[in-house]
């Protein structure tokens, strides 16, 4: 075992994520009043090319204007590969106020993509005399993003969430699909003529987590597509948080309720939790390492994993 502690991840709510276009002004005040822990107001590729300085200009004026109340606030910039990135990042920081909590880097494809967004901010923070250092966010969403994906997540302390993202995902890589998560028709396995339906996307996930977990960044699972269909995206997102995701994107605001009762810890896992830790302390009060609770196994690990679900219930009832 390493004698280095697991970093903890930022102690803030991350449910779900509230994604709208800075082109679209008029749904500012409804994500603002929405129950979404994050609001991610988009600079990138929900906003057409000819609306990127408009868009830049609306968010400039909602993040000034608008009550957003305890949500984190941040904006989804545009990617490296593009003209548009740097003077989203210029003029966010010299014309929006502190209000500003994080922005969103898209396409992260490796540390040196967080290295130079990070010294440009830096840089700017200092001329403006910014206080609150503005955290940072990640996508990965691409080849290069998924096989750099552990150096990313240590690229800068300003790191606080990284999301996976699907579509570009699946595109970057080749994947024979235009879904935005869930299942696919053709990646099934067949056992004595029955057919059922794995993740393609389970390892990436699994990574992401492994990533963020040995660097103290919250892992997020990122859009489900198919705003209709909210068994599915139940069902992503339950996957998501068995795998040690912390919350999911909402596109669409029917998702948000969704995302906050999957990563919610239900009534039912913290009183099972907290009698893990009942029985762990009658345990130890007996001079034992181990117990058993209803039939099974619990031991000093246990405390660990009863742990984990009573502190994010306490700071989720908390905000
Ligand atoms: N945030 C807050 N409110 C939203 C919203 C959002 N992202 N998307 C829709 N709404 C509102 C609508 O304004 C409408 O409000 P009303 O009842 O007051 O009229 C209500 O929710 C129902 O919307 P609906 O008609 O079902 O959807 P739509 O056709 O207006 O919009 C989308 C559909 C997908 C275009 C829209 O949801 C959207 O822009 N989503 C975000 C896309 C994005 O940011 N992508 C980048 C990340 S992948
Ligand atoms: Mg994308």
């Amino acid at each position: 075992m390493s004698f280095r502690l697991q970093p903890p991840v930022p102690a803030r709510p991350n449910r779900c994520q509230l994604f709208g276009p800075a082109s679209n002004p008029a749904l500012f005040e409804k994500m603002a009043a929405s129950a979404a822990d994050v609001v991610n107001i988009d600079l990138e590729d929900s906003v057409a090319p000819s609306d990127k300085d408009s868009a830049r200009a609306n968010a400039i004026a909602a993040i000034n204007d608008i009550d957003w109340g305890r949500k984190t606030l941040s904006v989804r910039i545009n990617g490296l590969d593009t003209g548009w990135w740097y003077r989203d990042v210029v003029d966010l920081l010299e014309k929006a106020g502190e209000r500003l909590d994080q922005i969103m880097i898209p396409k992260a494809g490796c540390a040196a993509d967080i290295y130079a967004v990070d010294a440009l901010v830096t840089s700017v923070e200092k001329a403006m005399g910014r206080k609150k250092p503005l955290a940072f966010e990640v996508i990965i969403e691409s080849a290069a993003g998924i096989s750099h994906v552990e150096e990313i997540a240590a690229a800068s302390p300003r790191l606080q969430a990284m999301s996976l993202g699907a579509a570009d995902f699946a595109a970057s890589m080749g994947m024979a699909t235009t879904g935005i998560g869930g299942t696919q028709e053709n990646y099934y396995m067949l056992h004595q003529g029955q057919s059922y339906w794995p993740d393609p996307r389970h390892w990436t996930m699994a990574a992401i987590v492994a990533a963020c977990r040995t660097h103290g960044v919250l892992p997020v699972d990122g859009p489900f597509g198919d705003f209709s269909d909210d068994e599915g995206f139940r069902a992503q997102a339950r996957r998501a948080a068995t795998l040690g995701m912390v919350g999911k994107w909402a596109i669409h605001p029917r998702q948000i309720a969704l995302a906050n009762e999957v990563f919610t810890p239900s009534a039912e896992a913290l009183a099972e939790a907290r009698e893990i830790l009942a029985a762990m302390e009658a345990a130890k009060a007996r001079g034992e390492g181990a117990t058993t609770y209803k039939g099974r196994l619990v031991d000093i690990a246990s405390i660990k994993q009863a742990e984990g679900i009573v502190k994010q219930a306490d700071m989720i009832g908390a905000q």
